[in-house]
């Protein structure tokens, strides 16, 4: 909430205003990235923003990678917690200085193990049918089906599913 009057692009701000960041609009801008609404995962080879590549150095400096976390003194405190959830125990040491990469590994653990397929013949991933109204808004329950990709996979994901059943057993009351 504003302390003082602002103004930012010829709008003034009076006193008092809310202002929330815009996520969605900055993460679907034409001008930084191309083709923002598909699933184009190598955008991130090019640089680890993933946008045309246009934007220059002193901005990017300020930039941040995702702005899902929101941005500024309201940002969110749990991103790291987060963001290590997604880490693999060995790499967690090292993820504070964190890079796309090592928060990928447990996505990419998913990827080696399952095809992921539609559940149905026709998911409509478009804003309109997929997600929720309102101001927050989440990806309503879709069809899916996680196959393993091979029978050797299938023996590796339960191998690795008893061992974790032991390090869980603390947990459950
Ligand atoms: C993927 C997981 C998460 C996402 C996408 C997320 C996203 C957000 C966003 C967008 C905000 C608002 C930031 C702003 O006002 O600019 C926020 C605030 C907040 N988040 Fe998260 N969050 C996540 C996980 C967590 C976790 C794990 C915790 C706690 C352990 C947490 C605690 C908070 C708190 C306390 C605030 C309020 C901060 C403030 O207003 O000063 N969040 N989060």
């Amino acid at each position: 909430m504003l302390t003082q009057e602002d103004t930012y692009e010829g709008y003034v701000l009076p006193k008092g205003t809310i202002v929330f960041a815009n996520a969605w609009a900055i993460h679907m801008d034409e001008a930084e990235y191309e083709n923002p609404e598909e699933f184009i995962p190598e955008r991130f080879l090019q640089n680890k923003f993933g946008t045309r590549g246009l934007v220059d150095a002193p901005y990017q400096d300020h930039r941040r990678v995702t702005y899902g976390f929101g941005a500024g003194r309201r940002v969110c405190p749990g991103q790291r917690l987060a963001e290590n959830s997604l880490v693999s125990e060995h790499l967690r040491e090292s993820a504070f200085e964190h890079t796309n990469k090592k928060q990928m590994v447990n996505m990419a653990k998913l990827v080696w193990a399952f095809n992921i397929l539609p559940g149905s013949e026709h998911v409509d991933a478009g804003i309109k049918a997929a997600y929720t109204d309102g101001f927050l808004t989440c990806p309503k329950k879709f069809p899916i089906q996680f196959l393993p990709r091979s029978k050797l996979h299938e023996q590796v994901i339960m191998q690795e599913f008893e061992a974790a059943k032991d390090i869980l057993k603390q947990y459950e009351g």
